[in-house]
């Protein structure tokens, strides 16, 4: 679905691929430009979806539970946050979203992608479509290559403690997602040093008339 008057783009990626600097950066070019810019992230954004942000990553819980309130989350998000702005003809920049649920429940702990995609489309329902971002930066990264970042600079959460081999099913479920919706996808190459990874976000927006 595209954006009503806003716009809406996410930033994926495995823990370590560095994603969330360049939100910002993002964020500055487009209120340079005059542009009303949201910034937010999931699980999480509003009061209500940072508590259930809280259980997610540091309580243990089964694969479904997790899912429901990372879903349950994103409907208050959406709800209270994303759907306003847009409709105001904000830009909305997400540090992760729908993505990241298909590749850390799905991909990663293998739970059920048929019940995530029936959550998708529930709680992403709109009067004309599923909310789903119109670009999705998704920094690609090896994951040994990540793992090394994280452990250099801070306390893992429940996702961040996993092994090498649950990021590397986590990165073929961003592969896979991406391969399913190639106009929404731009892959960044992560290993790049930062001013070059910088380079490659500036080259898609512009790509985009942005
Ligand atoms: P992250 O976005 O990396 O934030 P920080 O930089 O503060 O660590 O952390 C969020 C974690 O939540 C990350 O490990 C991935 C996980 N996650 C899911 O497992 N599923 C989801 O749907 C989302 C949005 C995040």
């Amino acid at each position: 679905m595209s954006t009503t008057a806003g716009r809406f783009v996410t930033f994926e990626g495995i823990d370590g691929a560095g994603k969330s600097s360049h939100l910002e950066a993002v964020a500055e070019r487009w209120r340079g430009q005059g542009l009303e810019v949201v910034r937010t992230r999931e699980p999480g954004g509003t009061p209500l979806a940072e508590s259930l942000r809280e259980l997610v990553l540091h309580r243990s819980m089964d694969a479904l539970t997790e899912a429901l309130l990372i879903f349950a989350a994103r409907r208050d998000h959406l709800q209270q946050c994303i759907e306003p702005a847009l409709a105001r003809g904000a830009v909305v920049l997400c540090d992760r979203y729908t993505d990241a649920t298909f590749a850390y429940q799905g991909a990663g702990r293998g739970f059920d992608l048929a019940v995530l995609s029936a959550l998708e489309s529930w709680v992403q329902a709109t009067a004309v479509g599923t909310r789903q971002p119109d670009l999705t930066l998704w920094f690609d990264l090896d994951p040994a290559v990540a793992a090394g970042r994280v452990a250099a600079a801070r306390t893992p959460d429940r996702f961040e403690q996993q092994d090498e081999a649950f990021f590397r099913r986590v990165r073929d479920g961003y592969r896979t997602r991406a391969a399913a919706a190639p106009q929404r996808f731009a892959r960044i190459d992560a290993a790049q040093p930062r001013e070059q990874v910088a380079a490659q976000i500036v080259a898609m927006l512009q790509e985009r008339g942005w």
